[in-house]
């Protein structure tokens, strides 16, 4: 799960995924990153924290991280949260088995419509709706792949 910062909504994606798969009895590696290194060691935002919570779930215990190109080689999946990041994911990738890992979470809700997953650090009235478009789309990702 990547997104910029790795301090609001790829840390929602991690405890999402991670949760629903504890639902599931699946028992997949998931870690979440940021393309920028700006958050490297923070906690998750604490409104991504707070919507977490409210929804049962407790992110606090994350940590952000940078992704590195190791990656690409140690996941089978690399979902990026928006356009940005999934352009900046590419550009890690060492050829086409990597960089077909590479996806677009919200393509996973609306196939090929390459639909962002809207950046809620500037937006204290984003992060509700950005955890339900994750939970969704979490879901597809599952039953896809489950
Ligand atoms: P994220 O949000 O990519 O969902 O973690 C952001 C976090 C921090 C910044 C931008 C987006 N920032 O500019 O510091």
């Amino acid at each position: 799960m990547v997104c910029l910062g790795n301090i609001c909504r790829s840390p929602l994606a991690e405890g999402i995924m991670k949760h629903k798969l504890r639902e599931h009895g699946l028992d997949w590696t998931v870690d979440s990153a940021g393309t920028g290194f700006w958050h490297v060691g923070e906690p998750p935002d604490p409104r991504s924290v707070s919507t977490a919570r409210q929804h049962g779930l407790d992110i606090s215990r994350q940590r952000a991280r940078q992704i590195q190109p190791a990656d690409l080689d140690d996941y089978d999946l690399i979902l990026a949260m928006d356009s940005s990041n999934y352009q900046d994911i590419l550009r890690l990738a060492n050829g086409s088995r990597q960089e077909n890992k590479v996806e677009m979470i919200l393509n996973y809700v609306d196939p090929g419509s390459n639909r962002n997953v809207p950046d809620p650090y500037w937006n204290d009235d984003g992060f509700d709706r950005v955890f339900h478009m994750l939970d969704e789309a979490c879901e597809r990702v599952i039953e896809r792949h489950g």
